[in-house]
C-alpha cells in the first residue's frame, strides 16, 4: 500500500533540481523535427495547488517560492522558472509536476506515456490529461510500462525515473529498469532521480550504473544540507544517461546558483560518473 503523495512536497528543491534537468533535456531532443516519446514511470498527480497543503507542509516555500520572482537567473534556470510563471500565470499558487510540465511541450509528433499506482494521484493524472490524444496515463507499475514502450518507433525517447523510494526495493528496481531500459534502446535519454538520506545507499547506486554496460553516464546533484546519515533527505540527485552534450556546461553555472539561492551552507556535485 502506497503512502506516499507528492503533494506534500511539491516545488521543494528536489522538484526544482530534477524539473530543471527534465525541462532542458526535453527542450533540447525537440530541436530536431523527428516525434518524441516521452516516458513518465513515476507520474504523481500531474500538478498541485500550493496552498491546499499550506498548513500540512510548506517545503514549497523554502525552494521555489524563494525563486519566483528572481530575474537574471543562469539559462536552465530561467527556463525552468517560466514554465512555472507560465503555468500561474501571476503569483505562484500552483506547481506543474513533470507531466504537466512536458504536456505542455508536446508537439503533434510527440507522445507521452505517464505511470501512477496511487489510485488518488491516478484519478487526478488521469482526469487531466485524458482529453489529449497523444498522452497515455495508466495505472500500472511504471517499471513495467517503460519496458513494453522500448525501443520507440522513431527510436527517439525521454525517459524520466522518479520514484519515492517509499519502498526499499525501489534502490534495486531502478537499476534493473534502466539497464534493460537501456538495452532496448540505446539511442535513449534516460534520467534518474535519487534522494540522498544514506549516502552509502548512493554510493552503492553509482557503482552499480558504472558496473552496468551503460556509458555517457553524468550526475548532477543540489543539496541544502551535509550528508546527515538517516536523518531525512539532505539532497538530491539526477543521474543522466546520453543528456545532451550541452547539459553539464549549463549545470555549471546553474547548480552553484542554485545552491546558494537555496541554503545557508550551499552543496553540489557536477560528475561524469563514466564516459
Ligand atoms: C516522486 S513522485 C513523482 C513526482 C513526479 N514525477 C513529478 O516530478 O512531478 C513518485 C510517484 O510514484 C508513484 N509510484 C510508486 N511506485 C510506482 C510504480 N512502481 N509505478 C508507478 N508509480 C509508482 C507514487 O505513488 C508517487 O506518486
Amino acid at each position: 500500500m502506497l503512502s506516499y503523495r507528492h503533494s506534500f512536497h511539491a516545488g521543494n528543491h528536489a522538484d526544482i533540481l530534477k524539473h530543471c534537468v527534465y525541462l532542458n533535456c526535453l527542450g533540447y531532443l525537440q530541436r530536431k523535427d523527428t516525434g518524441l516519446r516521452v516516458i513518465d514511470t513515476h507520474s504523481g498527480a500531474g500538478a498541485y495547488a500550493l496552498t491546499s497543503e499550506k498548513e500540512k507542509n510548506a517545503e514549497y516555500l523554502a525552494a521555489i517560492a524563494r525563486l519566483y520572482d528572481i530575474s537574471g537567473a543562469p539559462p536552465v534556470v530561467d527556463y525552468y522558472l517560466n514554465a512555472i510563471r507560465a503555468f500561474n500565470r501571476n503569483a505562484l499558487k500552483y506547481y506543474p509536476g513533470s507531466p504537466q510540465l512536458a504536456a505542455n511541450l508536446l508537439r503533434p509528433q510527440d507522445e507521452a506515456y505517464f505511470f501512477e499506482l496511487h489510485s488518488s494521484d491516478y484519478r487526478l493524472l488521469n482526469t487531466r490529461f485524458r482529453q489529449s490524444k497523444r498522452i497515455h496515463s495508466s495505472n500500472t507499475d511504471g517499471f513495467a510500462g517503460l519496458k513494453r514502450l522500448l525501443p520507440s518507433p522513431t527510436r527517439r525517447a525521454l525517459v524520466l525515473i522518479d520514484p519515492s523510494y517509499e519502498i526499499k526495493s525501489d534502490y534495486r528496481l531502478v537499476v534493473d529498469a534502466l539497464v534493460q531500459a537501456h538495452k532496448r534502446m540505446a539511442t535513449g535519454c534516460f534520467l534518474l532521480w535519487y534522494p540522498v538520506v544514506d549516502r552509502g545507499t548512493i554510493n552503492s547506486l553509482e557503482k552499480q550504473l558504472c558496473g552496468s554496460e551503460m556509458s555517457n553516464i553524468q550526475l548532477f546533484e543540489l543539496g541544502i544540507s551535509p550528508d546527515n546519515h538517516g536523518h531525512g533527505m539532505t539532497a538530491s540527485g539526477m543521474i543522466a544517461v546520453n543528456a545532451p552534450w550541452t547539459l553539464r556546461e549549463q549545470m555549471q553555472t546553474a547548480l552553484p546558483w542554485l545552491a546558494g539561492q537555496l541554503s545557508a551552507t550551499p552543496q553540489f556535485r557536477i560528475e561524469q560518473l563514466k564516459d
